[in-house]
């Protein structure tokens, strides 16, 4: 079989709302949130390798030595996912130009993986339908489903597989503060549940129409992760009301943590921002599509 390539830019994702519900008997979480696609993302390229498996990360962000072993990484895991389903292809060699932090609560590492799927399944001589595709990513982690689909903003349940998609809002300017430290994901869900201790999740009433408007959106807002991490980490806290102060119609966490994001309706003063903002801050816009797959040979 001849060798073949793609290539996609795998944008990350925030979290405008976020929800943590039922603690399963298997240890996991029922979730419920609302993700929108941003233009960052890391570039991945995979070339099909007959015998060959491998795994190249640069880039700033990998720098950091939070990468881990190439065997552990979710990238690296859903091309032996999408291999050992499909028997296809033979051998990988992936390569990721990292731009989107590491362990930021910004899913870079899940749209790493649904970037290799969908670049695999683009690829293939006998693609996986949606469904299929989207059962593989399920098993990978619950930000994965969401960053395999071709759609920007979709409210997902369950464990993130549980998906209505919706038509993405017009681009918003967003401003991500990066602390300088990562939170841990199943330590994050442990200070959650704690703090949730035997609460029942409250009702919640989400008009159709709330999730059409930036406004609609804004009411529904929200992270349960925010508090308990807030707590643990005052910065948290502080990062969320200078983007509010700054103007953002939505400013909190994203995912577990720790970036806090700010929606902006019109530029923000950076200057200004900079100025107040006690961590580093990277510019980047909601995405109204996801980019597609550029097959290469
Ligand atoms: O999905 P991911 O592999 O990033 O999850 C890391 C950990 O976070 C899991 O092992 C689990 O402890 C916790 N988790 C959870 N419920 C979810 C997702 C993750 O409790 N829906």
């Amino acid at each position: 079989m001849t060798t073949r390539a793609g290539r996609v830019i795998a944008q990350a994702k925030i979290n405008l709302m976020l929800r943590v519900l039922a603690r399963e008997s298997s240890g996991y979480h029922q979730l419920e949130t609302l993700f929108a696609r941003i233009d960052l993302g890391d570039v991945v390229t995979v070339k099909t390798a007959p015998g060959q498996r491998s795994l190249r990360c640069e880039g700033l962000a990998a720098t950091a030595g939070a990468m881990g072993p190439p065997e552990r990484n979710l990238a690296w895991r859903a091309a032996e996912a999408y291999a050992a389903a499909t028997g296809f292809p033979s051998g990988f060699a992936i390569d990721i130009e990292k731009r989107v932090p590491v362990g930021a609560g910004l899913g870079g590492g899940s749209a790493d993986a649904g970037a290799v799927l969908r670049i695999l399944n683009a690829l293939s001589p006998a693609p996986l339908s949606p469904a299929e595709l989207l059962a593989l990513a399920g098993a990978l982690g619950s930000d994965v489903p969401f960053l395999t689909t071709e759609s920007p903003f979709a409210l997902a349940w369950g464990r993130g597989e549980r998906m209505l998609v919706l038509a993405p809002l017009a681009a918003r300017d967003v401003v991500l503060a990066l602390p300088g430290f990562s939170i841990s994901t199943p330590e994050a869900f442990r200070w959650v549940s704690e703090g949730l201790g035997w609460r029942v999740a409250q009702p919640l009433l989400i008009e159709a129409d709330a999730l059409g408007s930036w406004a609609g959106v804004s009411a529904i807002a929200g992270n349960d992760f925010e508090q308990p991490v807030a707590m643990r980490h005052p910065l948290i806290a502080e990062l969320s009301t200078v983007l509010t102060g700054a103007g953002a119609r939505i400013a909190q966490l994203s995912g577990s943590g720790s970036t806090v994001f700010g929606v902006f309706d019109a530029p923000p003063d950076r200057l200004a921002l900079e100025a107040s903002l006690r961590a580093p801050a990277v510019y980047t816009r909601t995405a109204t599509r996801v980019v597609a797959v550029e097959v290469l040979e």
